[in-house]
Order: C-alpha cells, then structure tokens, then sequence
C-alpha cells in the first residue's frame, strides 16, 4: 500500500498514463533525438533543459536537476501530494481507486476540504446572483459594464449578498466548521464576542481558478463606493489552496488560445480578461494588479513564446511593471508592451472602441527594450546636453541588461544615433562599467541553483566549449591551437576529447550523441549548459573567432601560471630545507619561462579564478 492505494492500482496508473501526453498538458515539447524536450516549468530558462524520455517515462531537467515519472511530475506541477497525484492521475486514465480505509493525511484532508468549501461557495455566490430579488444591484451592474451572460457563466461569476453572515449560516447549516471556513479565508473572526462573519459581502464575486480548474480563491469588487464599503477589490487570503503568486487569472480558461497563439496577452484586471474574452480575444490573462512572480512568469512561458503587456495605461510605466517585464524577460519570454490611450484599460477600451481596435494596439506592441528606451527618452529632454546625457546613462545601464550580444548592438547604434555620438564613443562608454551582460567571466552555468549536479568551472573553459559545441567547426580549425591537457576542469577535459573524437571520427556532433558518450551527470549539466548558451546563438563567424582565440590564450595563460605557482611552491619547499643554491636556480628558470611567455615577471602566480 502507497500511502492508502494498493500498490497494483499505483502501477495500473502508471502503466496507462503517458508522460509525453502529460507534460504535454502542461508545456509544448519538441522531438530531439530519441527524448522530447521543451522549457522547464519548474526553473526559469531560454532554451530548453527540460527532457522526457518516452522509452523510459522519465524526465530530467539538466538545468536544476528535477526529474522523476508521471507521478512525480504532476505533484511538482499541481503541488499536489502523492495520494492526490494518483487520484489525479487514475481518473484521467480512467482507473478506478478503492476507497482508502483510513483518512489521508491531515493536509490532504484539509485541502479537499477546503476545496469542497470553495465549491459550495462558487454555487453559492452564483445562485445568489440568479435570485431575482436578490442578485438584483449585482445582476444591473454586470449588465451595465457590459457583462453578458455567457459571460457570467463562462467566468462563473457571482454575488455575495450584503449582511454580515449570509454565507456564514449557510455553510455551516451544510455541515462545515467555523474553522474550515477560516482556513479557506471565506470568514474573519469577530473581534469579541467570538465567532465569524462573511469576508465578501454586498460584493461582485470574480473566482479565481487554478489552471487545473480548480476553485482556490475568490475576488470581490464592492459595488458601492465610499469607505464604509471598504476597498475596490477585496481578495482571498493566501490559503493551503491558494498561492497568489503561482496563479494567473484566466488562464485555465485562456490556456488554448495562449497555446495555440504562441502569444499570452497580460492586462491587469478581472474585468479587462473578460471582455477580452468576451469579445473573442481569448488568449488573455490578468496579473490582478500586483507584480509578477517567477512562479507566474514560469507558468507563462511553458505555455507560450511572447507575452504582451496590456496594462492599464497609466501603470505602464511604474516600477513594478518594470520589475515584472524583467522577470518575464528572465524566464525567457519575447516580451512586448502595448501602449494603451491615456486614461484607458483593456476593458474600456474594448467596451468604446471595439475588439479591432484592442488587437490593433496589441499587434503593434513593441519590443521591451525598444519601449523602455522610448520611456526613458520621454523623461528626459534629449535637445539639451544634460537630458541627453542623462539619457545616455539611463540607456547604457538598460543596454548592459540585453545579454544577446546582436540585440545589444542594434539598439546601441539606434541611441548612438539619437544623442548624436558615434557608436564607437557610445561602446566605449558601454565598456567603461561592466555590468552583469556578456562579459566571459559570466558565462558560468548560472540558472543552476538548486542544482547538485552543478560543476564549477572556469569561465573561458566554459564557452570555448560553448562555442564548439554549438559551432561545430571550430573544433576542427581549433585542433592545432588547442592542446587538451591545458584545460583544468577533469570533466570539461573529458568532453573535448570525447568531441574531438567525433570529428577526427568523421561524425557529426549532436548534443545529444555527446551525452550519450557519458554518464557523469556533471558531464550532462555542462554539455547541455553550454550547447544551450542562448547570448551565443547566430553570431557572426568573425565574432565566434575571435572569441574563441581569446578563449583559448586564457586557458593558456592560467594553465601556465598554474605551472609557476607549483614551481613557486617546490621553491618555497627548497628554501624550508635549506637548498638555498637549488631554489635559486629554479627561480632563475621560472623567471625565464614568463618572460619567454610575453608576460610580466611580477604579475604571475596569482591565477585569477571565475568560478561561479
Ligand atoms: N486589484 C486588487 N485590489 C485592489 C485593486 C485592484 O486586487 N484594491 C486587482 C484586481 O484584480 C483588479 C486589478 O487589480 O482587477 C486591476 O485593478 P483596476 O485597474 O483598479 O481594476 P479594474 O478591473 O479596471 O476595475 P474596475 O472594476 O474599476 O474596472
Ligand atoms: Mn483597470
């Protein structure tokens, strides 16, 4: 018995589900080899480290290292236990479970339960707003907003009456405890004289789903204004069910459209998803107003390429907003950002203007970076010198940011031009303070926390790999240059011999090929690391040269001073035993090796070090 479900029905399930079908509800994958991969849902990254096997019905992600079988990801994925996975997991495959004799565990039990509260108070809020007499100030309002009623039953939208405890009598007549009720952040507790009273009263009710359907939270607007009503919108706690951060409004409903599009729309409120949707955008979904997570934007990713921003127009430029892009940015989305008319949100605009107009501003969206520069352009008056330089720092730092080297270069020649300075002064300036962008020393794995596999290594060592592995001539023009054994890292040793044996051999070098040729975990995390270095990709030939020289001097220049500082401590020895003659005379020959290399006698020794 597995946690209350007998052992053979656990194996029934796995035999008749499929993990490619399954993660494929979840995240696009694309055939590689014999494996299927795609992006990770469970870290954020560019290119794709998330691999399935079908043969084996696994997965394993090289960049952070999740991995396990059907059950293992639908918990990770829906943060569900495991009794709840195969519950999950047996009615989608159509097995059925015997009833468990004893209760699941305390969490299980109290999320189902919460989870029953939650839909009682769906059917709830959804018949009170039906009752003619009752639903009659709610019902008038959704009419007036435009709401219709498809609509209302698509979003299964509600109302919660006014009344201090309408709900409140009515769960409890159906059986549930006070305590529940508060668990579920349905009810507050009564300051003295004990007891509950309803969170949501005299208010609209917006449920708020989980992208598996479920029922995990509720929002209300109020429907008067004025303080007595208290905020706007009033929303579910955080609950065992409800993790606000990990949720998009809309998207169990948008999920297709989104997949479909390859394009997530994000606009900020409940009611701009609506009449979106209601006017036959469909791929849209709300953030709720508060700033995104990388659980969000994760969640984002795995179900389309680009998102665009759709904000309401006059929060477009606050610094949450920024933050959020840049966390989508980060997870590896394309994003773009749609200027909407002043004043306007999704929703009034759809509602004044039409659907065509919406989707003609959000085809014109631009790319994030073009649209930060506009803003900034904007605050500062670039016809005087000191807006402009202002302007030219504000750029720069943006700049530093843009981690494809191609992407970075257009847009310095396009401010270059704008302040009016040449692009050979602006890159200077660019070079004038490093910031965290392209440079060599960053290029560790980095997105690998969390990671065991996780192998330190020198950056030039790193993306000279990098840069072979994806440019697989290199490997042949580099043979002479490059002497093996000056590699430090024992496993980034082994992967060049093992790549320069596939091409002496006349093979073609596949990434997966030359995974196959190891079973170092630590070997796998750095070949797919490197082979998926997304600042390498289509560069020119002239630029991958010379990185790649530049790569290999380095690991000259530190395998050399790794060579001094032994001499320098067979000396150190020498001198501690008294063989004054023999330590100076190795001395003498270190001093002759540098200056033979080109390099400053006093500047040796001390072997500079990028670990990540
Ligand atoms: N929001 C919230 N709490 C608030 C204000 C806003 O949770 N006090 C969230 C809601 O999800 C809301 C979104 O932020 O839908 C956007 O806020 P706003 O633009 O003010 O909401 P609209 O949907 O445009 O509101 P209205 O009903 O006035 O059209
Ligand atoms: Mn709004």
């Amino acid at each position: 018995m597995l946690q209350g479900i007998p052992e053979a029905i656990i194996d029934e399930i796995r035999q008749r589900t499929d993990l490619v079908s399954l993660v494929e509800e979840y995240l696009t994958l694309e055939k590689r080899g014999k494996n299927m991969v795609g992006l990770c849902p469970f870290h954020s990254e560019k290119t794709p480290s998330f691999s399935v096997s079908p043969e084996k019905q696994l997965f394993y992600c090289f960049g952070c290292g999740a991995s396990g079988n059907v059950f293992s990801f639908i918990m990770k994925m829906d943060n569900l236990s495991f009794t709840e996975a195969a519950r999950m997991l047996a009615r989608r495959a159509g097995v059925k479970i015997p009833e468990p004799k004893a209760a699941n565990r305390k969490q299980d039990l109290l999320r189902e339960q919460i989870y029953a509260l939650n839909r009682l108070a769906l059917h709830f809020f959804c018949s009170c707003l039906k009752e003619p007499a009752m639903g009659k100030v709610a019902a008038q309002y959704l009419q007036d907003r435009g709401i219709d009623q498809s609509s209302i039953e698509l979003f299964k939208l509600g109302y919660a009456p006014g009344g201090w405890d309408n709900f409140t009598r009515f769960a409890l007549s159906k059986g549930y405890s006070e305590e529940l009720l508060l668990q579920a952040g349905l009810v507050l507790t009564r300051d003295k004289s004990g007891g509950v009273y309803d969170r949501f009263r005299h208010r609209v009710i917006f449920p708020i789903f989980h992208i598996n359907g479920k029922v995990v939270g509720f929002g209300g607007r109020a429907l008067q204004e004025g303080k007595q009503s208290g905020p706007k919108y009033l929303n579910s706690p955080e609950t065992v069910v409800f993790q606000k951060g990990t949720v998009l409004y809309g998207l169990h409903l948008a999920r297709e459209a989104i997949r479909r599009e390859n394009e997530a729309i994000m606009v900020e409120g409940y009611t701009d998803v609506i009449a979106a949707h209601q006017a036959g955008v469909k791929n849209v979904i709300a953030s709720q107003g508060t700033a995104l997570t990388p659980a969000q934007a994760r969640l984002l990713r795995s179900q389309a390429n680009t998102v665009t921003i759709a904000y309401d127009a006059d929060s477009a430029g606050e610094a949450a907003t920024w933050r959020g892009l840049k966390i989508l940015k980060d997870a590896g989305c394309t994003v773009k950002v749609a200027v909407l008319p002043a004043g306007s949100d999704p929703d009034s605009l759809i509602r004044e203007k039409g659907a065509e107009e919406f989707l003609k501003i959000i085809r014109s969206a631009a790319p994030l970076v073009e649209y930060q520069l506009s803003r900034l352009k904007e605050r500062n008056r670039v016809d005087q010198a000191e807006g402009r330089l202002r302007y030219m720092s504000e750029a720069l730092a943006l700049l530093r940011q843009i981690n494809n080297l191609v992407e970075r270069d257009y847009y310095l020649k396009q401010v270059a031009e704008e302040i009016g300075v040449s692009e050979e002064a602006l890159r200077g300036e660019l070079k004038k303070y490093p910031g965290k962008g392209n440079d060599v020393n960053n290029l560790v794995l980095k997105d690998q926390t969390n990671n065991n596999n996780q192998i330190r290594i020198n950056a030039a060592e790193k993306l000279l790999l990098s840069l072979i592995i994806q440019y697989e001539e290199l490997a042949t023009r580099l043979q002479d240059e490059l002497n093996i054994d000056d590699l430090e890292h024992p496993v980034a040793r082994q992967v060049l011999e093992e790549i320069l044996k596939i091409k002496e051999a006349g093979l073609t070098l596949t990434e997966e090929g030359l995974i196959d040729r190891f079973s170092d975990p630590q070997a796998h995390a750095l070949i797919v690391a490197a082979a998926t270095e997304p600042s390498l990709q289509d560069l020119p030939w002239e630029t991958i040269e010379k990185m790649a020289a530049d790569c290999i001097t380095r690991i000259k220049e530190r395998m050399q001073e790794r060579q001094w500082q032994e001499i320098q401590a067979k000396i150190k020895a020498m001198e501690k035993q008294g063989l004054e003659e023999q330590a100076r005379n190795l001395l003498r020959e270190k001093l002759q090796m540098i200056v033979k290399a080109g390099r400053s006698p006093y500047r040796s020794g001390g072997g500079e070090n990028f670990n990540g």
